[in-house]
């Protein structure tokens, strides 16, 4: 089995990050100077996926223009010597063969992925939620594509989070496999569970691998949490079919899609950039030294 297609679904009206993304897509919202949608596009091109589908909505064809060539603005660049940033904005477009589809009913995460089996068709494919980045030295949908790969499988990608969060996200029941420690069998999970129905600390965080084997679950699975057609809910009826790694991935996970999280990931990655890590970490000292 080979993993060499993605879908990112980015077709979220992104209500969290309001007014901005009134009409600016939360995936555009730039961390430090790219978007957040191209970081998860670069980590998808780094872990071996050749072909993406981006699932948008009517107000979202920003990305799309984003992802295309730019020739007007490449030749103004050449034009006043700037080539090395000319080929930059060329090379975005070239990042892997990208194609977009409409997602015409904002009906939850699985029917978000249920519409991408047209692209899919019978290949396993990657999942890459639009406003989740990582920061993994191995990149996170690589370590669950190579997970996947060997035991020839689906994989989700898991953190221990804090019990008084999991509420936020969804909680597993996983049983230990032979030889791994970070690599456990999924057994159940259950989206945004109520305390009585934690199974555990362990939740999915935005990096999924399926075998097709997940359509056969989407394709009647009824709306569950928030009245939504839950992606987690079809995981858990496909773990009862075939094998679903839950693994235990490295990594920072940033949550980009509400103004904290937001702010968080920009403020992180401003410091680890190399062009303006030294003056962020100048401007955060003054202002500590200011504030105490
Ligand atoms: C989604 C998933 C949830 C997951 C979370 C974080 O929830 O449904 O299972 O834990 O992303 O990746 P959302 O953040 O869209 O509410």
């Amino acid at each position: 089995m080979k993993v060499r297609k993605a879908v990112i679904p980015a077709a979220g009206l992104g209500t969290r990050l309001l007014p901005a993304t009134k009409s600016v897509p939360k995936e555009m919202l730039p961390i430090v100077d790219k978007p957040t949608l191209q970081y998860v596009v670069e980590e998808a091109v780094k872990s071996g996926i050749e072909d993406i589908l981006i699932l948008t909505n009517r107000s979202k064809s920003s990305m799309e223009d984003y992802f295309d060539y730019h020739p007007e603005l490449e030749e103004k660049l050449r034009a006043s010597g700037r080539e090395e940033e000319a080929d930059a904005i060329r090379g975005i477009a070239d990042l892997a063969n990208i194609v977009f589809m409409r997602q015409k009913e904002t009906l939850g995460l699985g029917h978000a992925v249920y519409c991408a089996r047209s692209f899919t068709g019978d290949e396993p494919f990657a999942v890459l939620l639009g406003d989740d980045v990582m920061d993994g030295e191995k990149p996170v949908t690589l370590q669950l594509v190579e997970a996947a790969e060997e035991y020839g499988c689906s994989a989700v990608g898991a953190r221990h989070v804090a019990l008084d969060q999991i509420g936020k996200y969804c909680t597993l029941r996983y049983e230990e496999m032979p030889g791994e420690d970070k690599i456990f069998r999924l057994l159940d999970a259950i989206e945004k569970p109520r305390p009585e129905e934690i199974f555990s600390d362990f939740a999915i965080l935005g990096r999924y691998v399926f075998t097709p084997g997940i359509f056969t679950a989407l394709a009647d699975q009824k709306p569950g949490y928030g009245g939504e057609i839950q992606l987690t809910d079809a995981i858990a009826r496909l773990a009862k079919r075939e094998t679903v790694l839950a693994v235990d991935f490295e990594g920072r996970r940033f949550d980009t899609g509400n103004v904290p999280g937001y702010l968080e990931t920009v403020v992180e990655y401003a410091l680890s950039s190399p062009e303006y890590g030294g003056w962020m970490r100048e401007f955060i000292l003054k202002k500590a030294r200011e504030l105490s």
